[in-house]
């Protein structure tokens, strides 16, 4: 299956409208008192792999000092607008290196484009070099083998200037046997002038939690699972609701 991307690409505009900054505030805040209760350090830098539209760190920003990298320059345009105070620097998660440390590493919905151990592992490294001795390192996946459904359908109902979307998600396991599934995604556009209708597609990652913590220890991290429950605004406008999300919180 070929990933396409749209959604962080031509239709990043989209972005802030299917998954609103709202929606981040609780769960961004939540996940920075973890990190804090779990770091030997206290917490006052933060680099942010896979930072997207900046929309966590819009939350995190009030409480470090924040960087962010992307590998989308649409993703990375919405961020700094969102952010101006952040520094936002173009680069893959599994290679970068910025030459410095921070307190924390956070990942949240860019893991899960990882799909396979190798390349898991690629990401653990750059989190692991990138930390200071004692530091944490969070992030969410957005399903693993435990939770994920064949076939799985989910949607979202969102309102932008002018335009409402609908966003419909598709999970779909061609081969239990290998570590991915395809998301499917389907947007209904609608405006004055009438109804657009796009689609995109990804390939994601799929492990169980003991993959994961076993990869992060080989890394040399002290890590754990946890089940991650989103606060109700994260879940607006969701048709199916979900648990919870799997997270990993590690320290070097
Ligand atoms: C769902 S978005 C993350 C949203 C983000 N949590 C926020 O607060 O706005 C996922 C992001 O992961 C990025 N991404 C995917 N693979 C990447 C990689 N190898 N290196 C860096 N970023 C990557 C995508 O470009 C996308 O912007």
């Amino acid at each position: 299956m070929k990933t396409t991307g749209k959604l962080y690409g031509r239709l990043a505009w989209a972005f802030p409208i299917i998954t609103p900054l709202r929606h981040y505030k609780k769960e961004t805040e939540q996940a920075f008192r973890l990190m804090q209760k779990a770091a030997r350090i206290p917490v006052r830098t933060l680099l942010h792999l896979g930072c997207g539209g900046g929309h966590n760190d819009h939350f995190f920003r009030r409480h470090a000092r924040v960087t962010g990298v992307d590998l989308s320059p649409a993703m990375l345009r919405l961020a700094r607008r969102l952010n101006p105070d952040v520094a936002y620097l173009a680069g893959d998660m599994r290679k970068v290196r910025l030459g410095r440390t921070y307190d924390a590493v956070a990942a949240w919905d860019s893991v899960n484009h990882m799909t396979g151990p190798a390349d898991l592992a690629k990401v653990f490294d750059s989190a692991y070099r990138h930390l200071e001795k004692g530091g944490v390192f969070f992030f969410l996946l957005d399903t693993d083998r435990a939770q994920f459904r064949q076939g799985s359908v989910d949607g979202y109902v969102n309102r932008g200037k002018g335009v409402k979307i609908a966003f419909i998600e598709n999970l779909y396991d061609p081969d239990p046997r290998d570590t991915h599934y395809e998301t499917r995604f389907v947007f209904l556009i609608r405006r004055k002038s009438g109804l657009k209708v796009e689609t995109d597609r990804f390939r994601c990652g799929l492990f169980s939690a003991g993959e994961v913590l076993s990869l992060l220890r080989k890394r040399g991290f002290r890590a754990r699972f946890l089940r991650y429950r989103p606060g109700a605004e994260a879940m607006e406008g969701c048709a199916s609701g979900r648990a919870y999300y799997p997270a990993f919180i590690a320290v070097k």
